[in-house]
Order: structure tokens, then sequence, then C-alpha cells
């Protein structure tokens, strides 16, 4: 069964249990200043899982990109990915337990199905503690369909317990299905501590919100959240341990067997962290919202990924010109069909890619003169090349590669630990730093937010009338204090452009406007003209909000909300900052006094 197969039975057996199969959303949150990325097929989900209707309805189902960053450095082994897919189905206050566990059984054995070998498969439950009971209901559940005792192990909130994403939101007590992915015979009693055990799917049952003060308090509405992740059930299917063997990744790896004239069972760790940082880099920046190598956020992320990439090709011989763009082309070639984002920013990514080599090796040439200026005055030591790291992006490996090559002065009994501490301490303070960033949480659906919200409307329909309909949004963030838009524009704005935005955004405020919503098939949506990123591949509902008069709007936009209801309540407008975002990409901050 290839990848493509398991995603289209995966849809077309929860439609058949009446989902409504809805599209992958952005990699880059949507007005979520909390995290840089979507981490989970429910991340898109939370305010519906909190209440909001969804205009698709109560079942849904899809194939979510994910990107987690928090396990980089582990990446690599068969475990660890950047990116992944997601196959995810919800229930939004519909069904619970009872048939969310029946489905998962079904199409995990059902021979139209996955079809596999249900004595292969053991499940964990939630054994309960001071916040939630012990989950009966789906130990219940599992005895009824035929596993015995043996095969279901109960246990606490660090194993069966998910959520929230942020800090507070939605979460709840969750069961998890696991296959013997050892020798032979799965053992009839079920250790989860044994690595041959592997997790497959995880059904979250959403019946709680985490509150700011730490409690759990029951949700009015019972949700289902359940995730499968597509490459480890495509490497269960395929019969071997390796992941990277899969069609997921396999065309990736006899490439860069090609490009190194190397094979990949010589070369393990190193092909896998070049395949898995190129596909996240492709994807990332394939996304419609223009993210491009940077120093900050997700830009900045992807460059961690290409240079990575680019030292682990170099440690394994690879030094054809834009190597990393052709590997992205194969990304492309491979993944384009079901995510056609891809084939349409396929020139972004390959000239970024293109871009970041060169700029790479300039870096990589300057910090080597900085070696040899160090090396004969002070000499090298693990501090001073982590400051080559900071600014350059040097990494340590090589300047201790270099040095030994030019026999530069260098203090190698203690440059590991010196650079470790002055890395501790920097991790330290950014950490702390993305503390900050978190507080607040998903679930932050406040008045503030509404506000910057309608008003980030607002600013994209007025920057298309004083600069063009070119103007498309690329990228939002809002946080409780301000408002963030990137845009498509190739100059930086005159002062007497962005006050004329300003005047346009303030009159449409004084004018009270009414702001509407309203659902219609995405066809339509786009038929009368609202603005959006059109990524739903699918025939889905959409909600379409209007500022202004229904024929001749101020701004019509395709978006999940919330807003307020009228533009009076929004105060005084105010452009901050505008400064250039990335290559055609500007950016401008705003604030509602
Ligand atoms: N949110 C849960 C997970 O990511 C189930 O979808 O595992």
């Amino acid at each position: 069964m290839t990848a493509k197969d398991i995603r289209q039975k995966y849809l077309d057996f929860f439609r058949s249990q009446d989902h409504k199969v809805i599209a992958s959303a952005s990699l880059i949150p949507e007005n979520d200043p909390t995290v840089l990325f979507t981490t989970a097929g429910m991340h898109p989900l939370v305010p519906y899982l909190l209440g909001q209707a969804h205009p698709a309805g109560r079942r849904l189902a899809s194939v979510q990109k994910c990107i987690r960053t928090g396990d980089i450095e582990e990446v690599g082994d068969l475990t660890h990915l950047t990116f992944f897919e997601m196959l995810g189905n919800w229930s939004l206050g519909d069904y619970f337990k009872q048939e969310a566990i029946a489905w998962s059984h079904e199409f995990l054995t059902g021979a139209d199905w996955l079809g596999l070998p249900k004595d292969k498969l053991a499940i964990t439950v939630f054994a309960g503690d001071a916040d939630a009971p012990f989950d009966q209901e789906s130990y219940d559940a599992w005895l009824k369909l035929g596993f015995l005792p043996d095969r279901i192990a109960k246990l606490g909130k660090a194993d069966n317990w998910w959520g929230p994403a942020g800090q507070t939101g939605p979460c709840g007590p969750d069961t998890e299905m696991f296959y013997w992915t050892g020798e032979g015979e799965a053992p009839i009693e079920f250790k989860p501590s044994d690595k041959r055990w592997v997790e497959i799917w995880n059904d979250v049952f959403m019946a709680y919100n985490k509150e700011a003060d730490g409690r759990f308090t029951e949700l009015k509405q019972k949700n289902v959240d359940t995730g499968m992740g597509l490459e480890r059930v495509a490497t269960v299917l395929s019969g071997q341990s390796d992941l990277y063997q899969t069609d997921l990744f396999a065309p990736l790896i006899k490439e860069l067997e090609t490009m190194s004239q190397k094979l990949y069972q010589d070369n393990l760790k190193n092909f896998r962290i070049i395949a898995d940082h190129i596909k996240a880099a492709t994807f990332i920046m394939g996304d419609d919202k223009g993210i491009a190598p940077a120093n900050t956020d997700q830009g900045y992320i992807v460059r961690r990924l290409i240079r990575r990439a680019i030292r682990c090709g170099r440690q394994v011989g690879i030094n054809l010109e834009s190597w990393t763009a052709k590997l992205a082309q194969t990304v492309i070639d491979e993944f384009g069909q079901t995510y056609p984002e891809l084939e349409h920013n396929a020139k972004f990514i390959l000239q970024n890619l293109h871009e970041e080599e060169m700029k790479f090796a300039k870096t990589l040439e300057r910090g080597e003169r900085e070696l040899i200026a160090l090396s004969s005055s002070q000499g090298i030591s693990g501090a001073n090349a982590f400051d080559l790291y900071q600014t350059y992006g040097f990494p340590p490996e090589m300047i201790k590669e270099i040095a030994a090559e030019k026999k530069l002065k260098i203090s190698l009994e203690t440059f590991d630990e010196d650079f470790k501490t002055a890395l501790d301490q920097h991790q330290n303070l950014s950490r702390t730093a993305a503390v900050g960033k978190f507080k607040g949480g998903l679930a932050d659906n406040g008045e503030a937010t509404a506000k910057l919200h309608t008003a980030t409307h607002l600013l994209l329909a007025a920057l298309r009338q004083v600069l063009g309909e070119h103007v498309l949004q690329k990228g939002s963030n809002i946080t409780a204090e301000r408002l963030r838009l990137d845009f498509s524009h190739p100059d930086k704005l005159m002062p007497e452009q962005l006050k004329q935005v300003e005047a346009l955004v303030n009159e449409a405020i004084n004018q009270a406007l009414p702001v509407a919503c309203s659902v219609m098939k995405l066809e339509d949506a786009k038929s009368i003209g609202a603005m959006g990123v059109f990524e739903s591949k699918y025939d889905q509902e959409v909600k379409v909000y209007t500022v202004g008069q229904a024929n001749l709007p101020f701004s019509r936009e395709i978006c999940g909300g919330p807003h307020i209801t009228n533009t009076k309540e929004l105060g005084h407008f105010k452009i901050i900052k505008e400064e250039a975002s990335s290559a055609g990409v500007r950016r401008i901050k705003a604030i509602l006094n």
C-alpha cells in the first residue's frame, strides 16, 4: 500500500461514516501568536473544539501537514521527524468514545481497510488521577471488541492524556493503539516499555479545558480528536522498520545516493537528516505564506534546516551546485499532486534554496577568515567558537575540522565543554523568551484579538485600494497588543501611501460598517470575489466575512474568524512599522487605540 493509498483509504473510510473531509490547514497557524507551526491536526480546530460552529459540520476528517521543531537535534534516528502528515478524524460534540474506538478498530483491522492482524495490536487507556477518573468506558469498549486484559495497559497522564496544545485549552484522556513490530508473534502480555510495540493511533477524548490557573474544567461540548501519523503507519504496513525506506522517503534517499555516489546503508544518519530537513524546508517555503530563510521566527527554522542539511551534505561528499534545490524538486515531484501549493510555489522554493546555499558558502568563508585571525591572537576556544556560531551560523564541528586541517591554535580539551556552557546560557535565555511567547494559549479568542483580526481585514482591503490588486495576504499574526500583516508588494511603502492606508481604515471604522459572516461553498465564495488562501482541494464550505454593504463591500475575505460585529468597536487604527519581510513581501505592524 502506498502512502497515497493510505491517505485515500482513511478519508474514504471516514467519509463513509458521514464525515466531511477538510483540506490541510496551513503549516503557519493563522492568527495564533503562541506557536510558530501547526503541530497537530487538532491545532487549526481549537476554536471549534471550544464550541464555535464549523462550517463543514460536526464530523470532520483530514490529512494535516505538521511541523514539530522540538526534536530537530534528534532527527537521524528512526522515530523523530520534523515534518509529518497526520491523519485525523474529529467529533465536535457529536459522537464520543464508543464510535471513535469502534471505527479506529475497524479501520485498522478491516479487510477493506488496513487489514492489520488484530493479534499484533495492543491498547493503552487513561488510569485516572486527581483531575479525571479512570477511563472505564474506553477500557470496556476495547474488551467488547475482543481485546484481552493483558493487552490493555492503564497509564497515567504522562502517557494517556493529550493537550492542551498551548498553556490552556481543550484536552483530555486518550486511548492509544500500538502495533507489534518485533519478529514473530506478539507476546501475550503487552509491555508499553518494550520499544517493539509502536504507537500508531491516538484517540483523544477532549472533554476538559485546562484553565489558566491549572484546573481542569469539563467542556460543555464533548469532542473526539484522533491522530495517526502517516509515516508510522506506512512503515508498519510496509513490513520494514525504516521509515526512510517507505515511499514517503525512498525517492529522496535514492537521489542522495546518486548525488553523493555513496550508499545509504553506510551513511544512515547524514542521509536521514538531509532528507528530513530538505523535505520540511520545502513544505514550509511551499506553504503559500512566502516564508523564506531569515533570522527570526519560521524563517529562522527554515534557515537552520537548510544549513544543517548542507553540512551533512558536505560530510557525505556532495558538492554539486544548488543540490538542495534539486532535492527539493524531488519533494515537489513526489508530493505536488497531494499538496498542489508545492507546485504553485516551486519557483520560490528553488530560488530560495539556491540563494541560501550561496549565502551559507559566504558565511563559511568569512568564518574561516575569523578563525585564522583568532588562531593568531588569543587562540580558538569553545566560548569564542560559540560567538562565531551565533554570528555567522558557523557550526562547531566545522570549526574543529578546519582548525585541524589548517593547523590552527585551538583549545581542544576544553572546547566542547566551553561551547556547551555558552550554548546552555544562551538557550536558557531564549527558552525564557519562548515561554513568554507561549503564554496566552491557543484558546485566546479574546475581545482584543477579535478586534485586531477585523482590523487586519480592513488593512488588507485598504492596501489593495492604495497599492493595487497584486497585494495578497502572505501571513498574519496577532498578539493581544498588535496585528502583523505580511503581503505581496515589491517596494517599500512611501510615507504618503502609509498615511492613505491608515486614513482609509479609520474611515471604514468611523462609518460604523457591519461585519457579517456567511457560510458558503468555496466556489461561491470565489465567485463573489472573496479574498483568501484558496488551498482547499475538496468541495468544502467556508466562512466568508463581509465588512460593509453586501453589494459593494469594503472587504470580503474567507476566514475562520473570530471577528467583532461592527467596525465602530475598533477605536483608532495606527500603523507602527513597515518593513521588508522577505523578497517581494512587506510587513506592517499596527495597533488599535
Ligand atoms: N492531538 C492528538 C495528537 O496529536 C490526536 O490527534 O496525537
